[in-house]
Order: structure tokens, then C-alpha cells, then sequence
């Protein structure tokens, strides 16, 4: 079985078995997120890229669950100087462990840091993650698209065989709605879950409008799921 929690903003987890992910865990500071940074205990945590609303609380997380952090290469590394178990990597890289596997894959966007003190760092490009869990018939294919405009790579995306979609429809910073039908389309997923949307002003858009437009235009599914929500992907 295989659960995907919906935090907010971009902020997720999988549980697949006794294996929990966080996905971009902005959890303290997140305007739309229902829990504490304290109540999440992952045992791997994956990032697309290094802004302060994907990082998040990544350095605290894993220095206090010893979960062990991927993402591109300059990110990890500035994560690792900081006490994170961080594994830098890069697009096309494959990271396994005992429940599955995660690629990074090609995002279209930037990728800045926020340091405490309030530095401003660029620790390299963002990312997507294809995610698998599980094996044979039980297997499960998820894409976080992370931040990212609409690009025509998604359709060699698509070819992985996902079963879920995660795609950002906020517009202003990422792909808006329009552009996201079309992500649909290239990408051929069975279920797409909208994120990235109504946590800050320049981002608000409807969801359901987004679903039935989805719906009537693709034979994918929506799910929109609210901050603190969960879905058993099917
Ligand atoms: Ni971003
Ligand atoms: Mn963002």
C-alpha cells in the first residue's frame, strides 16, 4: 500500500510499508500546512531544487531522523555542510534504496537559497523526481515536477509509466493551469494530483476548475487533496 499525504504547498509524503518520504518538506512557515515540523519522522527526504519553500525543513529533519537527503549536486553539498545526511546527485541519477528508487529528471526553473542570515546562495539547477516504489504488479511510478514551466521533455517523462502526476498549476512561478493540461498530455500519467497553488497571493487558482478541465480534456484522473489530506494510490 502506498499513501500519499498532501502537507501543502509543495510539501509531501509517501508511506509505502514502514518506509515514510518527505518530498520538499516546507513545513515550519508554510501557510497552508495543518502540522508540525516535530510530528514528521522521515526516513529519506527528496528535493527538487534549493528554494526556502521546497528546503524547507530539510536540515532539521534529517539531522534529527538521520534521513538521508538527495537532490542536485550543489544543493547537497551545501546541505551536507550544514549537518544534513545529504547524497548529492544529478539529472539521470538513480538513488536506490530497500522500498524503490528515485531519478532525477530535468525541471525548468531556478534554484536560490536563502541562507539564515539571510545570504543568498545559488547551490545549482532544479529538479523532477521520478519515484518507484514496490515491486511487479504492486509497483508504483509517482513524478514530482517540482517547480517548472511546461517543457516537451515531460513526454520522455511520460514514458517511465506513471501512475500519478504531481504537478504545480499556481502559475506566476511555475506552469499555470493551461499549461498544465498540456504537462497532462505529454506526461500520460493515470492520476494527476495539483500542488504549488493558493499558498500565497500571486498563486491562487481553483482547483476543481482545474479538475474538470483536466477531466473533459485527458483520460487522467484528478485529485485534488487539501493541506493535511491523504490518498491510497490506486
Ligand atoms: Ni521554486
Ligand atoms: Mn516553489
Amino acid at each position: 500500500m502506498t499513501t500519499l499525504n498532501f502537507i501543502g504547498h509543495s510539501a509531501f509524503t509517501v508511506q509505502h510499508g514502514d518506509t515514510l518520504i518527505a518530498i520538499d518538506p516546507f513545513i515550519t512557515g508554510n501557510p497552508a500546512a495543518t502540522i508540525e515540523a516535530d510530528s514528521v519522522s522521515p526516513d529519506l527526504i527528496f528535493l527538487t531544487h534549493a528554494h526556502n519553500d521546497h528546503v524547507g525543513d530539510t536540515i532539521e529533519l534529517s539531522k534529527r531522523t538521520g534521513a538521508t537527503v538527495i537532490s542536485t549536486f550543489e544543493l547537497g553539498e551545501v546541505l551536507q555542510s550544514k549537518g544534513a545526511h545529504a547524497v548529492p546527485m544529478n539529472h539521470g541519477g538513480t538513488y536506490r534504496f530497500d522500498a524503490g528508487s528515485v531519478k532525477l529528471v530535468p525541471a525548468w526553473h531556478t534554484s536560490s537559497w536563502n541562507d539564515e542570515d539571510g545570504t543568498v546562495v545559488a547551490p545549482g539547477v532544479p529538479a523532477g523526481l521520478v519515484l518507484k516504489l514496490g515491486e511487479g504488479e504492486n509497483r508504483k511510478t509517482i513524478y514530482f515536477a517540482g517547480d517548472t514551466c511546461l517543457f516537451m521533455d515531460m513526454q520522455l517523462i511520460g514514458d517511465e509509466e506513471l501512475d500519478v502526476a504531481v504537478l504545480p498549476i499556481g502559475d506566476h512561478f511555475t506552469m499555470g493551469p493551461d499549461d498544465a493540461i498540456k504537462a497532462v498530455k505529454y506526461l500520460r500519467p493515470k492520476t494527476i494530483v495539483p500542488c504549488h497553488y493558493n499558498t500565497f497571493p500571486p498563486i491562487e487558482q481553483d482547483a476543481e476548475k482545474f479538475k474538470s478541465a483536466v477531466e473533459a480534456q485527458t483520460s487522467a484522473s484528478c485529485i485534488v487533496l487539501a493541506p493535511g489530506a491523504s490518498w491510497e494510490i490506486e
